[in-house]
C-alpha cells in the first residue's frame, strides 16, 4: 500500500523517552500520529491523549482492530524492553517482549499491506567491538538477550522484506540523551540505569554520587568512552528514514551516533558546568562486559538520508538534559 495524504504514522513506544521526540519530529514535519503504548514505561503526560491508545503488543486482535479502524501508512516500533541486566536474568521476557511481539506487530502491518517500517535497533547489537569507529557491517555478536533480541528482530525484518517487500529501516542508536529543547517531554526511565540521568540526580541532591565503574581503562582518562547522541537529532533521523522509504527507498540498516566520544569523567566534568554543583564521584570496579571505547560511524546515516546532528556538542546534550531534569524531578516539580 501507498502512503497517501492523511494516512497515520502508528508510533508504537510513543509515550516513552524516544519514542515520543520521534512524534513532536513527526507532526513538526506533518504527518499525523497515533500512539501505541502499554504505559509499563512510558508517561501519558507525553504524548496528547486524543492520539493515544493504552494497549499492549501481544494482543493481536487489537493490533488487527487499530489497522482496520485507522488509515495506517507506516509504523515507527520503539516499544521494547531495554535494560540489559534485566534480560540477562529474565531473557524469556526479553524475547517475547521483543521479539515474539514485534512478529504480531509486523504480521498485523503485512495482512493491513502496510509496507514502511521503522526499527528501533541498538549498537547493543555489535558486542564487543573489534574495531571503533564501529560501521555498520561491523560483526554483530551481542554479548546479553537485549541485544541478541535486537539482532532478531533486524533479521526477521530482512525475511519480512523478502517475503512480503516490507521495506524497513533498522537504526542501530548509541547512547541516547538530552531533552527537547522546547520542553514538556525527556528522559524519565525508572529504574534510570543511562549515565547523565543519574549524575543529574546527584546535582539535584536525589543521589549521594555517582559510580565510576572502572577508572583503569586503556583511554586518556582511564574511564569509559561512550557516544552519546541528543534524542532530538534521533528523532530527526526518524523522520528522514521514513520520507526516504515512503520515496520508494530500498530497505537499510544506519548507525546513529555522534562519531565522537565522551568519557564518563567528561560527562560528570560537563554536568559540574552546566548544573553549577559539585557532583561527589565513588571510584568502582569495572563492571563485566563493559568495553572500554564505544563509539559508532554515522557516516552512512549521513550520506544516504542527508542527517546532519543540531545538538552533537556535549554542553547541549546535558543542558537540554538539565533543564527538563531541573522540572521533571526538582524540589518545585
Ligand atoms: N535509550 C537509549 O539510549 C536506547 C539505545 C538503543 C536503543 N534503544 C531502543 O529505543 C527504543 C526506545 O527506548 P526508550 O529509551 O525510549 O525506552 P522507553 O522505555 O522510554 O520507551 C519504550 C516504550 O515502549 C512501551 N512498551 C514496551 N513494551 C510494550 C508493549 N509490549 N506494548 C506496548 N508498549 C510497550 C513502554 O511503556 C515505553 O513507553 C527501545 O526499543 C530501545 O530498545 C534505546
Amino acid at each position: 500500500m501507498r502512503f497517501e495524504k492523511g494516512m497515520k504514522v502508528l508510533v508504537t513506544g510513543g509515550a516513552g523517552y524516544i519514542g515520543s521526540h520521534a512524534v513532536r519530529r513527526l507532526k513538526q514535519a506533518g504527518f499525523e500520529t497515533l500512539v501505541l503504548d502499554n504505559l509499563v514505561y512510558g508517561h501519558q503526560a507525553f504524548v496528547p491523549a486524543d492520539e493515544l491508545i493504552i494497549g499492549d503488543l501481544e494482543d493481536r486482535d487489537l493490533l488487527a482492530r487499530i489497522f482496520k479502524e485507522h488509515e495506517i501508512g507506516a509504523v515507527m516500533h520503539f516499544a521494547a524492553y531495554a535494560y540489559v541486566g534485566e534480560s540477562v536474568t529474565a531473557p524469556g521476557k526479553y524475547y517475547r517482549n521483543n521479539v515474539s511481539s514485534t512478529l504480531n506487530l509486523l504480521d498485523a502491518m503485512q495482512q493491513a499491506g502496510v509496507l514502511h517500517f521503522i526499527f528501533s535497533s541498538t549498537c547493543a547489537t555489535y558486542g564487543e567491538p573489534q574495531v571503533v569507529p564501529i560501521a555498520e557491517d561491523h560483526p554483530q555478536n551481542p554479548i546479553n538477550p537485549y541485544g541478541q533480541s535486537k539482532l532478531m528482530v533486524e533479521q526477521i525484518l530482512k525475511d519480512y522484506d523478502k517475503a512480503y517487500a516490507l521495506k524497513s529501516i533498522r537504526l542501530r542508536y548509541f547512547n541516547a540523551a538530552g531533552a527537547d529543547p522546547t520542553g514538556g517531554i525527556g528522559e524519565d526511565h525508572n529504574p534510570e540505569t543511562h549515565l547523565i540521568p543519574l549524575v543529574l540526580d546527584v546535582a539535584l541532591g536525589l543521589r549521594p554520587h555517582i559510580t565510576i565503574f572502572g577508572t583503569d581503562y586503556l583511554t586518556p582518562d582511564g574511564t569509559c568512552i561512550r557516544d552519546y547522541i541528543h534524542v532530538s537529532d534521533l528523532a530527526d533521523a526518524h523522520v528522514l528514514g521514513l520520507e526516504y522509504l515512503l520515496k520508494g527507498g530500498e530497505s537499510q540498516v544506519f548507525n546513529l551516533g555522534n562519531g565522537s566520544g565522551f568519557s564518563v569523567r567528561e560527562v560528570i566534568d560537563m554536568a559540574e558546568q552546566v548544573t553549577q554543583k559539585k557532583i561527589a564521584v565513588v571510584e568502582g570496579l569495572r563492571r563485566e562486559g563493559d568495553p572500554a571505547i564505544l563509539v559508532g560511524s554515522s557516516a552512512k546515516v549521513k550520506a544516504v538520508l542527508g542527517w546532519n546532528p543540531q545538538f552533537a556538542d556535549l554542553h547541549n546534550i546535558v543542558s537540554t538534559a538539565w533543564s527538563w531534569h531541573q522540572k521533571r524531578f526538582g524540589a518545585s516539580s
